[in-house]
This record gives structure tokens, sequence and C-alpha cells, in this order.
């Protein structure tokens, strides 16, 4: 993939449309449009396209990464409180085949302890965790990074 624009796909979880409001003292007070933005940006310094979604529902979450996630070079994967519990964006994810790197804002491991348990990571390229906003940023780099290296 030298050479060629990269595809991205971010998907964002229940909840993270409350970013900027929710728990700032945990998550910070950028929302998620400020985030994508600051992507964006990001993604042009890396000849990177970025689409993304965000919603609360888990179904609607598995049909995105089958239709859309499935056609992208590699995907940025917060799944907010169903990285902990679905087997079913696990399954959708490993259908999809697309290498993907999850990103949390906070570090799930030194939080409550049954969010030390992810379902994605073990099928991840990498896993950015406690850098808040930052940890997409991060991630997109090391995505594009992973994909260009891959090629
Ligand atoms: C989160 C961590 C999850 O445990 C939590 O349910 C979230 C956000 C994070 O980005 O830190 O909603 O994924």
């Amino acid at each position: 993939m030298t050479g060629e624009t990269l595809s991205i796909g971010v998907l964002n979880g229940p909840n993270l449309d409350l970013l900027g409001t929710r728990e700032p003292h945990l998550y910070g007070g950028e929302g998620l449009k400020g985030i994508l933005a600051r992507l964006e940006e990001l993604g042009r310094e890396l000849d990177s396209r970025v689409t993304s979604v965000q919603s609360n529902h888990e179904g609607e979450l598995a049909d995105w990464i089958r239709d859309t996630g499935s056609t992208q070079d590699g995907m940025l994967v917060n799944a907010a409180a169903y990285t902990h519990t679905s087997v079913a964006l696990r399954d959708a994810l490993l259908a999809a085949r697309v290498p993907f790197v999850e990103v949390h804002l906070t570090n799930i491991w030194a939080r409550e302890s049954f969010r030390r348990r992810s379902l994605l990571s073990d099928i991840a390229v990498g896993v950015v965790s406690g850098f808040g906003a930052d940890s997409y940023l991060l991630g997109m780099r090391g995505l594009a990074a992973h994909l260009r290296l891959a090629e």
C-alpha cells in the first residue's frame, strides 16, 4: 500500500457521542467531533482518508463493520463498553479480516476489574489506551505504519 491513499474506518461505541460532557475528569473536555477533526487532519499528513461511525447499538456497529469496515484498509476501534462484553463485535471484526488498532481514552487496566478484560485485544494489531484523545492519533500513526509496512 506504499504510495496509495489509505482508507481508515473509525468505530466509536456507546456513549462516546457524549465526550466533552461525560465524566470529563476521566475522558477529557474534547467532544467526538473535535477528535474526528484532528484525525482527519492527521489523515491528510499520512495520506489517509477517514470514515467514521458512532452508535450506541451493538447490531448497528456489527453491520457497519460488515458493510463499511470490511472495505477499509484498516480500522481504529473504540468499542467503549462493548469492548468488555461483545462477542458479536469480535466476530464481526474477525469476519471483516481488516487489521485494526484498539483504542481507549482511559487506561482500561487501571480502572475497575471488569474493564481489564477486552474481547478485542488479542485480535488487534495493537492497543493504545490511556492517552486521552491522543490515543486515537497515536493509534492512527501506528496503524498507518503497520499497513504501509505490511505491503
Ligand atoms: C473506553 C473505556 C471503556 O471501559 C468505557 O466503557 C468507555 C470508554 C475508553 O475510551 O476509555 O465507554 O473505551
